[in-house]
């Protein structure tokens, strides 16, 4: 695809079909990551791709409410960072914003590759971290579910999700984020 396209195609689909999880995808998901700038090279971002029975069903069952569609996922990538280790100037903490960065190259590439990458925040942290024998001193950041998109939608949708497979959420017009020279008076 043209990178306009990848752009465009990129969506936060939940109607999730199977699909085959290979080591080279998931060694080019992380490649993809790693060639993200960081602050200083750091590279804070960890991810955990979750593909195993039994590790992706123990997963599933730290979901919260309204996200039973990510049930359907083949591999959930779980993202972990620590603030020590990125930058940390002047009170600003870069490991969010530099793991983010990380993560939408992975989510790009896969929207390449024909594949749904779903973050998410609705989860039970301290429960997936257990499950995953994430540290307690990192953060787990975001989810990213993965599956096959669904044009005919699974019944774990709701009514609103429902409504938001078929059309791309609204988006704030420019004039309201983009601004010249300075900020508006
Ligand atoms: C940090 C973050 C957390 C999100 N959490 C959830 C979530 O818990 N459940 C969900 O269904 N979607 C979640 N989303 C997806 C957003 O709802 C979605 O990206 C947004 O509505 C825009 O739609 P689009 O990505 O299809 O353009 C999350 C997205 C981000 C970036």
């Amino acid at each position: 695809m043209e990178f306009q396209q990848v752009i465009e195609a990129r969506r936060a689909y939940r109607s999730l079909d199977p699909f085959p999880i290979t080591p080279e995808l998931i060694a080019d998901l992380g490649r993809a990551a790693s060639l993200s700038a960081s602050c200083f090279n750091n590279q804070p971002w960890r991810f955990v791709f979750v593909h195993g029975a039994e590790s992706l069903e123990a997963l599933k069952g730290c979901l919260n409410p309204g996200n039973e569609w990510a049930r359907d996922a083949s591999m959930i990538v779980a993202v972990c960072s620590r603030p020590d280790l990125d930058c940390r100037t002047q009170g600003r903490d870069y490991y969010l914003f530099d793991s983010g960065m990380g993560t939408a190259f992975l989510i790009l590439l896969a929207t390449d590759r024909g594949l749904v990458a779903h973050p998410i925040a609705g989860y039970d942290e301290g429960k997936a971290k257990a499950v995953l024998g994430v540290p307690a001193d990192l953060t787990l950041i975001t989810l990213v579910i993965m599956g096959l998109h669904q044009p005919d939608l699974k019944p774990s949708l709701n009514e609103k999700q429902r409504a938001m497979e078929a059309e791309r959420p609204a988006r704030r017009a420019p004039a309201e984020f983009v601004f010249h020279d300075r900020w508006p008076a």
